[in-house]
């Protein structure tokens, strides 16, 4: 008996795929497919695959084509499945022709030629628009923002707004996009809004960009104060619009993985978290030298006290803060301390100390650790008591890592799946409302 196997994603089934299979297929007498999982997609960079896993897998069942079906969920797999299943021919489409030659040495190894003027990528166009970016803002995160957005079909970054002329333009001549002085014309040029501005302005912008119409995906710290982050998801809830808080850990693959090990009892029941990050910063920099909006809290808080938001929920007991302030008066190393029912967790940010950056989570069975920089999650560890007992897990994190809040942004305005779960917006507001007990805190001190 002839063993043939394939893979693919088969995202929005059409008729390459169909005609694929059923070539595969005649090649011999058993036919093993692989469909990809989502997270090994994300992993290589295919971003904005629609069709969840069983349905891509019952598309290729009703072909009637495949024996087996198996998934696909890590790279490298091609190789041990050639031997498990005692394969004779692997094939795949003409576009992957020479990709797969190393697998010569274990089977045959058969290209077939694709179907032309179809694909995935061109049906995923068709069936939505796509969604012209305006950028608020041009600062350092804005300057990774245009190439990460390149990489997501379906957006494309439209122009800029910035009230300082002179930094709109030379941004927009950077990138090869409009810049806009005037907000009226940029409202109507673009279809969602991107917001990388200072802090203290976003609540404004967030607020007109709604008015306008427009989606927003917001930089972390959306806003500083909890009834404004209730009054603009609110805002935006009635007007059908999509208000996303853009921090990016809490959309990378891993840092997901994480917290699937995590919340999957494999510790144990979660009694302790801490998480750290530092980095430091010039003297002179806008974080620390802004006298109100400066500090290692608002700039890094938000990375931090995401895990404890996702594992222990909103509803902490107490919370406190120490810092330790720099010549300016503004906390350059603060530690925040939350207290639980049924745990405690510890959370530090530091610009102007350092200190090891690292996510612990300590259950009643083991304990996780992923070293810095945890916030871009590409590895963790599971220690038991047992110390030769460790588990290793790793996750790809491709570039800088905003191209994942992107893809999620966009798919919820695509209404196409709802990846709120990964930040929800009960989460965005909790983080507003600790940052605003952290500043009400900071203008005690300085009142005295
Ligand atoms: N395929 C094909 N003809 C097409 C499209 C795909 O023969 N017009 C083949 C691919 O070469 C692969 C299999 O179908 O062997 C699954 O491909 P997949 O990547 O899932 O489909 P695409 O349409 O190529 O997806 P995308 O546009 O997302 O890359």
């Amino acid at each position: 008996m002839i063993k043939v196997i394939t893979y693919g994603t088969f995202d929005l089934f059409h008729e390459g795929h169909y005609r694929l299979l059923q070539r595969a297929k005649a090649l011999g007498d058993y036919l093993i497919v692989g469909v990809t999982t989502e997270a090994y997609d994300k992993a290589r960079g295919k971003l904005n695959v629609i069709d969840p896993l069983v349905t891509r897998i019952e598309n290729v069942r009703k072909t009637g084509f495949a024996d087996e079906i198996i998934i696909e969920e890590s790279q490298g797999q091609k190789f041990s499945d050639i031997k498990k299943y005692g394969i004779h021919i692997f094939t795949v489409g003409s576009d992957w022709r020479g990709s797969f030659d190393y697998l010569h040495d274990y089977c045959k190894v058969v290209y077939l030629e694709r179907t032309k003027n179809i694909s995935s990528t061109m049906l995923r166009e068709r069936n939505s628009r796509i969604q012209r970016i305006g950028m608020i803002g041009t600062g350092r995160i804005a300057d990774r923002f245009v190439p990460e957005a390149k990489l997501v079909s379906g957006v494309s970054v439209q122009g800029v707004y910035n009230p300082h002329t002179e930094s709109a333009i030379r941004f927009a001549d950077k990138w090869q996009i409009d810049a806009y002085a005037d907000k009226e014309e940029f409202f109507s040029a673009v279809d969602v809004v991107y917001i990388a501005a200072p802090h203290e302005t976003h609540y404004d912008y967030i607020k007109t960009s709604l008015e306008h119409g427009k989606h927003v995906l917001c930089e972390k710290p959306m806003v500083l104060q909890k009834a404004q982050a209730e009054e603009l998801f609110r805002y935006a809830k009635e007007r059908g619009l999509i208000l996303f808080e853009g921090i990016k850990t809490a959309y990378c693959p891993g840092f997901s993985k994480l917290l699937g090990i995590a919340c999957s009892g494999m510790i144990g029941s979660i009694r302790n978290v801490e998480a750290c990050f530092t980095k430091l910063e010039k003297k002179e920099s806008r974080e620390l030298t802004d006298p109100v909006y400066g500090g290692s809290f608002l700039e890094l808080g938000s990375y931090v006290v995401l895990p404890v938001l996702k594992l222990f929920g909103k509803d902490y007991q107490d919370i406190r803060f120490d810092t330790i302030r720099g010549e300016k008066g503004l906390d350059i190393f603060t530690k925040t301390s939350f207290c639980y029912p049924a745990g405690i967790a510890t959370v530090t940010c530091g610009l102007g100390v350092k200190s090891e950056g690292r996510l612990l989570v300590s259950g009643t069975k083991g304990y996780m650790v992923a070293e810095a920089p945890w916030w871009k999650t590409t590895y963790f560890e599971v220690h038991y008591e047992d110390d030769k007992r460790v588990e290793k897990y790793s996750e790809t994190f491709l570039g800088d890592g905003l191209r994942y809040e992107i893809s999620d942004f966009l798919f919820m305005i695509n209404g196409k799946s709802d990846t709120e779960f990964k930040l929800t917006r009960s989460e965005s507001v909790a983080l507003a409302e600790i940052m605003e007990c952290f500043m009400q805190r900071e203008k005690r001190m300085n009142e005295n």
